[in-house]
């Protein structure tokens, strides 16, 4: 059960009648708690969607409470206030995924637009999550470049033909991706995909492997086992890495192709099945047939329909759309805020070659995602991260960036940092020096993910 109110928590009763005044002559469905187990009790009975929660209080603190709410119930924000506020709680409490932090004694004002922005980006947040949802069910293959457009638009119309298909391309492009795509865009979808990755088994299984075999077919066949073509019947199987398979086998393979029936090893029986063949290769066919390493007969018949799938640096224009699809599946996967890209990280992503294609890309991303400790990434984040010599000869982190906007902001955050290390991070001197209100300035700091120690 959830409803919309907001669940304020501090020991002291008067401090729980002032905030809860003003928040209910705002309009807001308030409910209250003395204590961070009291809380606990009620969040169990009605799920709020907002919590208010003061730091000090005595048995469960606020910042437990905090922690356990973000596991409990991750949906609920929470704004955190203290009158005994130190910069580093919170900074604690932000990374422990508080909203927002507010100062007590707590101005009515501050009070009033803290939780209308809270509420306000609960519901987005929400929101988001639906939209997601529907965008990943609808479209596995992500894509803005034309390339991929093209490519979308021909999955659509393969699918749904019985073709064979032949998808080609460098490591990590998403053959494999493209491959299921076909399969569930075809009518074979509620049929068994079935994968087999041609060069991972070794020579002397892969005919058991594919035809299956016969009891006694060889030592150690205990008992008669189905082979990957007949657990596709009806399905679609989905020959990976066909280039590498042995000569022997691709006959074998052929045979199937030509006359729909084979016999497990061991076995006289003939076995009929109905399946749809997909291969993938990222290997020279053309030069593999001329130097009689693979069966020019076996390539007609798989290469009915090639799909050739672009490397990444020939279609820059989806680097972007897939650096932020990826932070947002860690950001799920790993249940932590998302993170953002500054325009010239962003750019500095465009300009790498990613020889390892989209996969290369995504261990990438992931790999910022958890080392990088702020939520906006830079440039020189990125090229830090990237091999060494990848950032051009005349790029430097104080190179001129990519809009006013975001040159102020860096120029901000690093000023900030400067001042902080000159006054020892002593806030209240530190905000004197800039001439900012101590609160204007813990919300700065926490805005550029700033570590104070
Ligand atoms: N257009 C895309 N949209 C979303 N994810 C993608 C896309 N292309 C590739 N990926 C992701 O990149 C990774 C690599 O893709 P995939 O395994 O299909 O590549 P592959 O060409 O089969 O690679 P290999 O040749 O190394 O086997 C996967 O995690 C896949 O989900
Ligand atoms: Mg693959």
């Amino acid at each position: 059960m959830s409803d919309e109110s907001i669940l304020i928590v501090d020991d002291e009763k008067n401090i729980l009648s002032t905030i809860s005044m003003a928040l209910k002559s705002n309009g807001y469905a308030v409910r209250t708690a003395e204590s961070g187990a009291k809380a606990l009790e009620e969040q169990a009975a009605a799920e709020c969607s907002l919590g208010v929660f003061d730091i000090m209080m005595p048995g469960m603190d606020g910042l437990e409470l905090l922690r356990v709410f973000k596991e409990k119930w991750p949906n609920t924000a929470v704004i955190m206030m203290s009158g005994h506020g130190t910069i580093s709680t919170a900074v604690e409490a932000t990374k422990l995924g508080a909203y927002d932090f507010i100062e007590k004694p707590v101005s009515r004002e501050k009070l009033l637009l803290t939780v209308k922005r809270a509420i306000e980006f609960r519901r987005l947040e929400k929101e988001n999550i639906a939209l997601r949802d529907e965008v990943r069910q609808k479209h596995d293959i992500i894509g803005e470049s034309s390339a991929m457009k093209e490519l979308v638009r021909r999955i659509m119309t393969v699918g749904n033909s019985q073709s064979r298909v032949m998808i080609r391309g460098e490591n990590g492009v998403g053959k494999e991706l493209v491959a299921r795509a076909l399969h569930n865009a075809s009518p074979r979808r509620d049929r068994p995909f079935i994968k087999v990755n041609c060069a991972a088994i070794p020579h002397e299984l892969i005919e058991s492997e594919l035809f299956g075999h016969e009891k006694g077919a060889f030592t150690g066949a205990a008992a008669m086992r189905r082979g990957k073509f007949e657990a596709a019947n009806k399905g679609t199987i989905f020959l990976d890495e066909i280039g590498d398979m042995h000569l022997d086998t691709q006959a074998k393979v052929l045979r199937v192709l030509q006359e729909h029936e084979f016999h497990r090893v061991g076995g006289d029986n003939t076995v009929k099945v109905d399946v749809r063949v997909i291969a993938a290769t990222n290997k020279d066919l053309e030069a593999e047939i001329k130097s009689n390493r693979f069966r020019e007969d076996l390539y007609f018949r798989l290469n009915v329909i090639p799909i050739y799938v672009p490397p990444l640096r020939e279609r820059r224009a989806d680097i972007p759309l897939f650096a932020r699809h990826f932070f947002r599946q860690f950001a799920d996967e790993y249940g932590r805020p998302s993170k953002q890209l500054t325009e010239s990280a962003v750019e500095a992503l465009m300009d790498y070659s990613w020889p390892g294609n989209v996969r290369e890309l995504q261990n990438f991303m992931e790999r910022l995602f958890i080392m990088a400790e702020e939520p906006v990434i830079e440039a020189k984040t990125v090229y830090g991260h990237l091999p060494e010599g990848v950032a051009p000869d005349d790029w430097r982190s104080d190179a001129p960036l990519g809009s006013l906007k975001e040159s102020m902001n860096l120029f901000e955050k690093e000023l900030i940092e400067k001042k902080l290390k000159e006054h020892g991070f002593n806030i209240s001197e530190t905000a004197r020096s800039l001439q900012l209100e101590r609160s204007h300035l813990y919300k700065k700091i926490k805005a550029h993910g700033i570590r104070v120690p």
